[in-house]
Formats: structure tokens, C-alpha cells, sequence
């Protein structure tokens, strides 16, 4: 039997809530955007009421996303659920999420409810949601974690109430496999009218077991994971959509269930998201790691080599990853590199193909061969503001046991702004002096990182900083062959974002 395992995608609720992957609104357009390339067959946008940034996101992703579900989460409260119904207005599809939680803890410390009342709660709200929306999903907060009994008698209620979807969270990661199998098969059989709703399956990654166990909830009979790209979320993170849906097309003889994810998309989403909330990518990630598909050893080599299928048990290109070509270099015209980004699998605007291919010949300029990653770098780092400062020049002195120096020249408008600062060394220096020239004074630099997208030793640099100014966590993104360039491209980018925004 061959079932549709729904995939409900929560990188942007579950995911962005998490310390340092919040996301600003062109961002999670960005994000929604690749989600529905992905063909997820729901996207949580949001919570909300939980703040007007918030609401603001879900309306606008729920009037972007035409093909995906879009959900909204909502506690079991009224003001929650209108909330959520009135920023899903514009969905074709909108789905209001609605959740209370049903293990004793929470109930008596979180809640301070007794278990009769979060039940009435649960067929009030469920009911006060369908009136609202025709797509409702019920979440039992800390299910694994709860009386079992309880649990389906809050489940059958929520189904009684019109909920068609019954989502059974591992809140905190605690279960097992075998738990949360055994926990989906009691459901089954001791919720009457379980055969009325889709049973969803979230699990956290406390233990590492999140895929494992959002597995062993299929092969019970859950008919959808809810997951993240790359397994962003809450403290160690949700389960990661691309581990779950590759186990998934691995292994049709174990779980009997495909999902309609387009699953050369899987790489882009992955380093899409790592960009945006400012990571690097582990090298031995499943599925989207530099690593998943190559072959160290001689003996490794030599089985792939005689049958692929020795040591491997996925396609790389099933999962889009990019083969690293050498492609492009400065005499390479318009028409080449549109050509090439195509056959990547990037569908770009216009102007956004303008300024990418801007930014190609800067770099094809100083760099001889131009590969596949560096093309994905130019097309990842896109900056999501109007940049109001640009980088002109600099002059950077540096040498061993004293400070460093750097004079910097900006544009902003038509006007050029210059200053000079010293500093522990040449990165240090340059920021100080960006600093003098914009003004800033109370942002603190608390995340930097530099990698090079390919090999060699004219190979690009991307810096990823991560600037603090009162609440606001920025990430910028800096892209050359100079990495002293780069830091200071990714500098300005966080600093133009936080004059943008505020
Ligand atoms: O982990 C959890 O229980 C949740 C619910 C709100 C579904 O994220
Ligand atoms: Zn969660």
C-alpha cells in the first residue's frame, strides 16, 4: 500500500522561533517561496497574534502561497483563533492550527486547568475554528507525555468538534520509536472516530530521535510529519523535512508512504535557510552536508566506482545536489550565465538576474573559473533591503604586534562618507570605522564566520555576521575574493538592514 504522507513544513513558526533564526518579512517571503517550490503540502506561516510582526507575515505569505495550505498557529483561545482566521484571509487554502496541551505538568503548572476543563476547551475551540475556517488541525501539546486515556478522549473530541487533522507532539523529544508506535497504534484503536481525521506526527530532537520517531509514527499510521528545513526549531529542533521525506523515498518497502515534495529542491531549500539564519552548513549533515555523497576511502571509491550503488544509497541529484562544475569565467556573456542558473533550478526575476549577473562579472573579474557553488553563493547572497550604504573603498594596513588600520569610503545617496579607525586587526579596524561614518553606537558584533564556496586559492569567501542592536538580531551576508572585502560587505549588509528597519 502506497499511502500520501502530507508534509507540513513549520521552518517558519516552529523553526523561527528558535534563538537565532528569526527571519525578517523578505526573508520568509523568500522562504515560502522555496517551500512551494518544494510542493510542501502545508506551511505554517506564523503565529499571529503573538505579535504584529507576526500577523503581518502570515497575511502576507497566506496572499503570496497559491498551491501549499497555509496555516496559522493558535492557542485554544478565542482572540487566538480571529487572530489567525483574519490574517489567513487572503489564503487559497488557509488552515488554522490550534493547540492546548494534555499532559498532567503542563496542565496543572502551565495551564492551571484541570483536565475536564482543557477537554470542554478542546470541543469549544476546535468548534469556534470550524466556523471560521473549513481546515482545522488540533495539536495535544506534550501528547507523548500525557495519560493515554486522556489523550483520546481530548483526540476524539477535537475530531467530534470538525478538526481534520489530530497532531500528536513530542514537545520536549522524549518518546522513542518504539513508543511513539505503539502510542499512534492506541490511538488508532481506542479513538471511535480516529478514521475522520489525518493523524499528524511532531517530534522534537532533544534525544537526536526526531526523524526516528516521526518514521515510527507512520508506520503506525500517521498520514503527516511535521518537520523543518534543516530541523530548525526549538532548543535541539523539529524533525528535518529533508532526512524525513528522503527516509521516506529510500524505504517505500518499510513505510508504504511517498509525499509529493520535489525533492531536487531539497538542496536549495537547505542552504537557503542556513544563509538566511547565518549558519554553516556541518559538513556530514544527512541529505544537504558537503559530505553525504562523497567517497573518502579508497574502498568506498572503488565499489561506487564498480556499481554505484555499493555505498550509495541516494542519488545526489535527486536531491539537487550541484555537481561541482567548472562553468563560467570572465568572458562568459549574459546568455551563458542566465543559461547555467537555469539548469541549476533557479527561476529569477529580472532584475533579480540583473543584479546576480552584476555581481558574476565583479567576481569572474578576479577569479578565473567561476563554479556551480560560487554561482549559488552569487544567487544565495541576495541582499533583502535597498542597500541606503555602499561600499566605495578601502585601504587596510596590517602587519604583526600592532593595531591595524583601515580607511573606508561609503556611498550613501549621492554622497561619499569616508573615516579612519585602528583596531585589533584588519576586520576589527574596518568596523570601527563603518561604525564612525554611520553613526551606530550601541551594536555589538556577536556571531562572525567565513567560508570559502569552493576550492582553491582564488576561491570566494562568504562572511556571515550576526549584528545585536537592542532586540534586533541581524544577519548580514558578504561575498569576494578579498575576505577582508567580504567581512566588510556582510558588515554593511547587517547595518543597512538595521537602518532600514527601525
Ligand atoms: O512542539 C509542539 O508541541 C508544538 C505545538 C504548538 C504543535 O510546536
Ligand atoms: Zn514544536
Amino acid at each position: 500500500m502506497n499511502r500520501h504522507i502530507k508534509i507540513f513544513d513549520t521552518t517558519l513558526r516552529d523553526g523561527e522561533q528558535a534563538p537565532g533564526c528569526s527571519m525578517n518579512l523578505y526573508e520568509k517571503q523568500e522562504v515560502a517561496r522555496q517551500l512551494e517550490a518544494l510542493k510542501v503540502d502545508v506551511m505554517e506561516a506564523g503565529f499571529a497574534v503573538s505579535s504584529p510582526g507576526d500577523f503581518e507575515s502570515v497575511k502576507t505569505i497566506a496572499n503570496l502561497v497559491k498551491e501549499s495550505s497555509v496555516a496559522s498557529l493558535s492557542r485554544a483561545l478565542e482572540k487566538d483563533i480571529d487572530a489567525s482566521a483574519e490574517a489567513l484571509v487572503g489564503a487559497v487554502h488557509p488552515r488554522i492550527h490550534l493547540f492546548i496541551a494534555t499532559s498532567d505538568v503542563h496542565m496543572q503548572y502551565k495551564l492551571r486547568m484541570t483536565p475536564e476543563q482543557v477537554l470542554e476547551r478542546t470541543a469549544a475551540m476546535v468548534s469556534y475554528a470550524r466556523n471560521r475556517c473549513a481546515d482545522v488541525e488540533f495539536s495535544a501539546e506534550d501528547a507523548t507525555r500525557s495519560d493515554r486515556e486522556f489523550l483520546a478522549k481530548v483526540v476524539t473530541a477535537a475530531i467530534k468538534a470538525g478538526a481534520g487533522t489530530v497532531n500528536i507532539p513530542d514537545t520536549v523529544g522524549y518518546t522513542t520509536p518504539a513508543e511513539m508506535y505503539d502510542l499512534i497504534q492506541y490511538l488508532r484503536n481506542n479513538v471511535e472516530n480516529i478514521d475522520q481525521a489525518i493523524i499528524a506526527v511532531h517530534c522534537h530532537d532533544d534525544l537526536g530521535m526526531a526523524t526516528a520517531n516521526s518514521l515510527a509514527g507512520v508506520k503506525a499510521g500517521a498520514g503527516q510529519i511535521e518537520c523543518t528545513v534543516n530541523g530548525i526549531g526549538e532548543r535541539a529542533g523539529n524533525a528535518a523535512l529533508e532526512e524525513v521525506v528522503m527516509a521516506l523515498q529510500t524505504r517505500p518497502d518499510l513505510y508504504g508512504g511517498t509525499t509529493m515534495i520535489e525533492t531536487r529542491q531539497l538542496y536549495r531549500a537547505s542552504r537557503l535557510i542556513y544563509n538566511i539564519i547565518g549558519q554553516t552548513v556541518p559538513l556530514n549533515k544527512s541529505i544537504v552536508g558537503k559530505n553525504a555523497f562523497v567517497h573518502e576511502s579508497g574502498i568506498h571509491q572503488h565499489g561506487v566506482m564498480a556499481e554505484r550503488t555499493t555505498y550509495e544509497i541516494i542519488k545526489p541529484e535527486s536531491v539537487g545536489f550541484l555537481a561541482n562544475n567548472m562553468v563560467l569565467g570572465k568572458h562568459s556573456g549574459r546568455h551563458a550565465f542566465d543559461a547555467r542558473l537555469s539548469e541549476l533550478g533557479y527561476a529569477l526575476t529580472k532584475d533579480e538576474l540583473d543584479t546576480a549577473f552584476a555581481k558574476f562579472k565583479q567576481i569572474a573579474d578576479r577569479k578565473k573559473d567561476v563554479t556551480d557553488s560560487d554561482l549559488e553563493a552569487i544567487v544565495t547572497n541576495r541582499e533583502y533591503v535597498e542597500n541606503l550604504y555602499k561600499l566605495v573603498t578601502f585601504d587596510v594596513h596590517t602587519a604583526k604586534d600592532t593595531n591595524a588600520v583601515c580607511v573606508i569610503r561609503l556611498r550613501r545617496n549621492g554622497d561619499e562618507l569616508e573615516d579612519v579607525s585602528l583596531g585589533d586587526g584588519p576586520v576589527d579596524a574596518a568596523y570601527n570605522a563603518i561604525d564612525k561614518i554611520i553613526g551606530i553606537t550601541d551594536s555589538k558584533l556577536e556571531y562572525y564566520t567565513i567560508n570559502s564556496t569552493s576550492d582553491g586559492q582564488d576561491a570566494l569567501g562568504e562572511v556571515i555576521v550576526k549584528v545585536r542592536s537592542g532586540n534586533e538580531l541581524l544577519t548580514g551576508r558578504g561575498l569576494s575574493t578579498d575576505i577582508i572585502e567580504s567581512s566588510i560587505l556582510a558588515y554593511l549588509n547587517a547595518l543597512n538592514k538595521l537602518v532600514s528597519f527601525s
